[in-house]
């Protein structure tokens, strides 16, 4: 569980969380549903230490990590994977070794356990036989699930994922969602999606909290999203019409 308490952070003077207020349930996805520069991407970064807050409070299983050394910090870390929003694969590595990466460095693990976990993962986001390609081989809407294999390899409990399906087609985009659910009934991780994109929303949300000018204005699930801040929906939608 994470519980997040009158966040606060500003940039050069200039407020951008204004005093967030929102509790992360456990073995559940919440989505944070904002239009673009409103914080979303600086609210993952505090959630997992690396930006420190001006002011407030996130309390990650009992423990308020605003408060960590950065030691004490490293620990909880491991608890979190981060699927950023360019994917961030190393182009120089293979699919299989950039999935390997954690499992050699932070594990330790045998080359025959290694094969064996990466194949598992390549296998959960529908990519198997894929080891041997490099990056620059893959589509958008590949690269970003074996970011997304590559976030659930570490067991984390907490996956936190920056804009999934921006940059993505709409089959793509909805492989991504459907993934999303499908890592949360197979490792009952708990997740935090970050995002603009209202039909991800519908198809990941658990919990929905409206982020507007710094603030969480409303949480609740997509039916009281509807009834209750329908404008709202529309304004984002109009705000990213192409
Ligand atoms: N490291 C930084 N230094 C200065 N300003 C930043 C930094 N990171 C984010 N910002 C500012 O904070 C605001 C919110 O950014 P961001 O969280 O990236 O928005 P979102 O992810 O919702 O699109 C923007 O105005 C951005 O310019
Ligand atoms: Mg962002």
């Amino acid at each position: 569980m994470i519980e997040i308490r009158n966040l606060k952070k500003n940039f050069e003077g200039k407020p951008v969380l204004k005093g967030i207020n929102l509790d992360i349930p456990e073995g559940k996805t919440t989505v944070i549903l904002g239009p673009s520069g409103q914080g979303k991407t600086v609210l993952l970064k505090n959630i997992i230490g690396l930006y420190k807050p001006d002011y407030g409070k996130i309390v990650v299983d009992g423990v308020d990590i605003t408060k960590l050394k950065k030691s004490q910090l490293f620990e909880v870390r491991k608890k979190f994977a981060f699927v950023f929003q360019g994917g961030a694969l190393f182009d120089f590595l293979t699919v299989k070794e950039n999935l390997a990466l954690y499992l050699r460095m932070h594990l330790k693990m045998r080359e025959n356990e290694i094969e064996k976990k990466v194949k598992e993962v390549l296998r959960v986001v529908g990519m198997t036989g894929t080891e041997d390609l490099y990056p620059e081989e893959l589509s958008g809407g590949m690269k970003k699930r074996v970011a997304i294999a590559r976030a659930v390899i570490s067991a984390p409990k907490y996956i936190l994922y920056d804009e999934p399906t921006t940059g993505l087609d709409r089959t793509n985009a909805r492989a991504v969602n459907n993934l999303i659910n499908k890592l949360k009934r197979e490792y009952g991780v708990t997740s935090i999606v970050v995002t603009h994109d209202i039909e991800c929303m519908k198809t990941v949300a658990d919990q929905v909290a409206l982020l507007k000018e710094g603030r969480i204005i409303f949480v609740g699930n997509e039916e009281e999203v509807e009834e209750k801040h329908l404008d709202y929906l529309y304004e984002l939608e109009a705000e990213h019409a192409v």
